[in-house]
């Protein structure tokens, strides 16, 4: 098994502060980082910025700002982000870096050499806000303004000479790449869109503008600066140190596990990227998953509609796993998502407060109460006992197989099933009434313990903090964390004493 995982957000465009649809994407990939770091995996998580070109130009002009000290201003911002998600990045690139620079021009004169670009003229239709290229049929008129028909964005009529890598040459490797490997793109259904996209024919790709200079120029014309996303997507090498292939970052990690990303950006990072490797000859990714967008009333959430959600106020008001922990169950993976204040609300209550909190409090306060504060002594399981702490042996493959095919809904769904069997399990059982039967007392909250430990072990990629606050109570440390041990049912030491909780979630109280 390749104990190498490196997975990859979607580098940000600092054209204004973050939003919500960009920390969506950041704590998902946070998520699977840490479920793998658990699993014993060697994980490299890296996010970062994505600076050049003429939507970042454009944006520093209005400001009356030069591109870069624009850049520089609003890419702290991100990596400031970072930290309030508690993310767990290794690295945070920006393209704007020496390393970048380096690695960009190396793949562009490779794809030179190898014959796989050449100088012709563009002419046709460009998206500033999307970085990108539209064919007439993918543009329409609307009241006198054109348009993208995928995206909606405004479309610009460019024409000036261009360099172009010939995408049209690797139409039928890609068709045959994806049909050897059957989830590079996943969900299913981005990937039927992707193969009909790419089978409906693939015109050669501008790869260079000449009209405005921020950007990484052309080694062999200085008068071309690269296509943004060119340069864009060659950032998940960079960070590895390419071109130093020989480097161990680069051996340990390339090709990367997974390029988490929105599905605004799926041709980009399933076509394009895929073909920029193979006529570099550069192993491809092992996969790219295209998540949903999260919607602010029925839209895509962004600058230009002024529906954005700001992820910093909503920490400050909720605390930062309400969010992480809202953001990962109620939208539904692969899928768009709607959020609302009252649903978090709702969610915090229901299930973090009500769930999970209130069990562990309840639990941890009877041992206070009641033992003296000791994970019970003496212990005799039935076998429905055994059968409730079993069950995570028995899902134990599932689970790891949920985490590898980016299947979050069906994890989640397995610990609120837990969640509410554990609680059942302790409401059923009444250790309050056993207190003349110590044995059984003290194995229906041994195992209630236990439970709790797993259940926890589960939520840890998804709400970090509190899960820690909770391995706390067990003196389990975060480097000690391990996923394996939820198939353990006698994990915790007998007779130990273990520490007070901390308070974990505070119900949202409604003042009206
Ligand atoms: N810079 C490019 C990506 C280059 S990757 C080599 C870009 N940047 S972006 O800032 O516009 O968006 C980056 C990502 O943020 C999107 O792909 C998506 O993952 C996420 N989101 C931005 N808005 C979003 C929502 N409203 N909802 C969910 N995620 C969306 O594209």
């Amino acid at each position: 098994m390749n104990k190498n995982f490196y997975i990859t957000t979607p580098i940000y465009y600092p054209s204004a502060k973050p939003h919500m649809g960009h920390a969506y994407s950041s704590i998902i990939a946070d998520f699977f980082a840490r479920s793998k770091k658990i699993q014993g995996s060697n994980v490299f998580f890296l996010t970062g910025t994505d600076e050049h070109g003429l939507k970042i130009q454009r944006a520093a002009e209005k400001k009356g700002m030069n591109p870069k000290d624009f850049c520089d201003e609003i890419s702290i911002t991100f990596r400031e982000l970072s930290k309030t998600l508690n993310l767990t990045n290794n690295d945070f690139i920006r393209t704007t870096e020496e390393r970048h620079f380096k690695s960009v021009q190396n793949l562009w004169n490779i794809l030179e050499k190898k014959n796989e670009i050449y100088l012709s003229k563009y002419s046709g239709w460009y998206s500033v806000s999307d970085e990108a290229f539209y064919t007439d049929d993918e543009v329409e008129n609307i009241d006198g303004v054109r348009k993208s028909k995928i995206s909606s964005s405004q479309v610009e009529w460019v024409e000036e000479e261009s360099f172009f890598f010939k995408l049209s040459k690797w139409e039928k490797p890609l068709l045959k790449f994806y049909d050897e490997n059957p989830k590079f793109i996943l969900p299913e259904s981005r990937r039927n869109e992707v193969i009909s996209f790419v089978k409906s024919g693939l015109k050669d790709l501008s790869v260079s503008r000449k009209s405005f200079s921020w950007g990484i120029k052309v080694p062999s014309n200085d008068q071309h600066v690269i296509y943004v996303w060119l340069d864009a997507l060659t950032n998940y090498l960079s960070a590895l140190n390419y071109p130093d292939v020989k480097d161990k970052l680069f051996k340990d990690f390339w090709p990367a596990s997974l390029h988490l990303i929105g599905k605004d950006i799926l041709r980009f990072h399933a076509v394009y990227w895929p073909a920029f490797l193979l006529a570099a000859n550069i192993p491809l990714p092992k996969r790219v998953y295209g998540h949903g967008w999260i919607l602010s009333g029925e839209e895509k959430m962004s600058k230009s509609k002024g529906n954005i959600l700001d992820p910093i106020e909503i920490i400050k008001e909720y605390g930062l796993d309400p969010l992480r922990y809202y953001l990962i169950k109620e939208v539904s993976f692969g899928n768009d998502g709607n959020i609302s204040q009252e649903k978090l609300e709702k969610c915090i209550n229901s299930d973090l407060a009500n769930n999970y909190g209130n069990l562990c409090q309840r639990v941890m306060a009877f041992i206070e109460k009641n033992l003296d504060s000791q994970i019970p002594n003496k212990i005799e399981f039935t076998n429905e006992d055994l059968a409730i702490l079993e069950n995570f042996n028995n899902s134990y493959q599932n689970l790891l197989d949920y985490i590898d095919d980016q299947d979050i809904n069906s994890y989640i769904n397995y610990i609120l099933e837990r969640l509410f069997a554990a609680n059942k399990y302790f409401n059923d059982e009444e250790p309050w009434k056993k207190k003349d039967e110590i044995i059984r007392l003290n194995t229906i909250i041994y195992v209630s313990l236990e439970l709790i430990r797993k259940i926890t072990i589960l939520l840890y990629p998804i709400i970090p903090a509190s899960a820690l606050k909770v391995l706390k109570v067990f003196e389990i440390k975060e480097n000690e964390i391990e996923f394996k041990s939820i198939r353990n049912n006698n994990y915790l030491k007998y007779g130990k004493k273990i520490n007070r909780m901390s308070i974990l979630f505070k119900k949202i109280e409604k003042n009206d």
